[in-house]
C-alpha cells in the first residue's frame, strides 16, 4: 500500500485527507492519505522526511504552510509551471525522485470558471504570496487585465514585473471597474474574521468576489461583495479543485471530481 499525505503545520484541520480517502475508496486504490505533521521548529524534519520518503513508501504528498517554498531545496525536479510561480504545492514520487508541482494555478481558475468567464477581463489580485503569485500566473492564457494589490508595494511591483501585469499602489486602488476581485491574503481568516481589505461601498455589484480562505467560508469580504450585489465564490471551491488536480498526479488517473466535492462538503457540515 502506498502513502499519500498532506505536510504542513498544523494540519489537523485540513480538508484534504476527507476528499483524496474518498476517491482512494471510491477507485478502490491501495493507498491512504494521511496528516503528516512536520515540526517548524526542528530545521531536519522536512528534510528527512523527503530523504526517507522512499524507505517509508510515501507515493506523493500535498504541501500546505509554512513550507510551500521550503520544500522547493528538496526535489529532484519541478514542473515548469511550479518554477516560474514560485512555490510547490504537490510532490509525486516517482522512481524514488521528487517531484515538484503547482496546482493552486488550476484550482483558482476552475473555482471562477464555474461563475465567470475569464477572457478579457479587468481582475484585481490581493496580496503577493505563493497563493496570489500563482494565481496571477494563471491568468495570463486568458488575455485579462490583470491588476495586483499588496501591503508591500515592492511584492506587487515585481510580480507584475515578472508576469507583465499592473502592480497597483492602496492609496490609488479604484475598484469601480474591476470585474473579479480576488483575495489571496489571510485577510479575514479565524480568529480576525471581520477583516476585509474592502468594503460593500468598494465593490462593484457586477463583480466576481473570489476568496481563498477556508476559515470562515464566508470571510467579511465575501459578506461585504453580497451586501454590494456581487456573486461570490468562496475559498472551498479552490480547495478543491487544486486537490482534483493533485489527485491526477499522484495517481495518473482523473479524479471522481463529484465524490470529493461530496467528501469536503460531508467534512464542513460535520464540522460546523
Ligand atoms: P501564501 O500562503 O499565499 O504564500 P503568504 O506568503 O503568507 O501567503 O502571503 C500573504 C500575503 O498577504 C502577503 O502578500 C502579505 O502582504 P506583505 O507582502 O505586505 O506581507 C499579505 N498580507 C498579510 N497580512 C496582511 C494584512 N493584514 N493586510 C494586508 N495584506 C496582508
Amino acid at each position: 500500500m502506498k502513502t499519500f499525505g498532506i505536510v504542513g503545520h498544523p494540519v489537523r484541520q485540513s480538508l484534504s485527507p476527507a476528499m483524496h480517502n474518498a476517491a482512494i475508496k471510491h477507485l478502490g486504490l491501495d493507498a491512504e492519505y494521511r496528516l503528516l505533521d512536520i515540526d517548524p521548529k526542528d530545521p531536519e524534519e522536512l528534510a528527512n522526511f523527503c530523504y526517507e520518503s522512499d524507505l517509508n513508501n510515501i507515493g506523493g504528498f500535498s504541501v500546505t504552510m509554512p513550507y510551500k517554498l521550503d520544500i522547493m531545496a528538496y526535489m529532484d525536479h519541478y514542473d515548469p509551471l511550479a518554477k516560474i510561480v514560485g512555490s510547490v504545492n504537490t510532490v509525486v514520487n516517482e522512481d524514488n525522485k521528487l517531484i515538484g508541482y503547482n496546482t493552486d494555478a488550476i484550482g483558482a481558475i476552475q473555482a471562477l470558471r464555474e461563475k465567470t468567464n475569464l477572457i478579457g477581463k479587468k481582475i484585481l489580485i490581493m496580496g503577493a504570496g505563493g497563493a496570489a503569485r500563482a494565481i496571477a500566473y494563471s491568468m495570463k492564457d486568458f488575455q485579462a487585465d490583470v491588476h495586483i494589490y499588496n501591503r508591500t508595494l515592492e511584492k506587487a511591483e515585481e510580480i507584475a514585473k515578472a508576469f507583465e501585469i499592473e502592480a497597483i499602489d492602496h492609496s490609488k486602488i479604484q475598484t469601480a471597474d474591476f470585474d473579479i476581485i480576488i483575495n489571496a491574503t489571510p485577510v479575514g481568516m479565524f480568529p480576525n474574521s471581520e477583516e476585509s481589505l474592502l468594503h460593500s461601498d468598494k465593490i462593484p455589484s457586477h463583480a466576481v468576489v473570489m476568496d481563498i480562505i477556508t476559515n470562515p467560508l464566508e470571510t467579511q469580504l465575501l459578506k461585504e461583495a453580497k451586501k454590494a450585489g456581487a456573486q461570490t465564490i468562496s475559498g472551498e471551491r479552490m480547495l478543491l479543485h487544486q486537490a482534483v488536480d493533485q489527485f491526477r498526479l499522484f495517481f495518473g488517473q482523473e479524479a471522481p471530481v463529484k465524490v470529493m466535492e461530496e467528501a469536503l462538503y460531508e467534512e464542513l457540515k460535520r464540522r460546523r
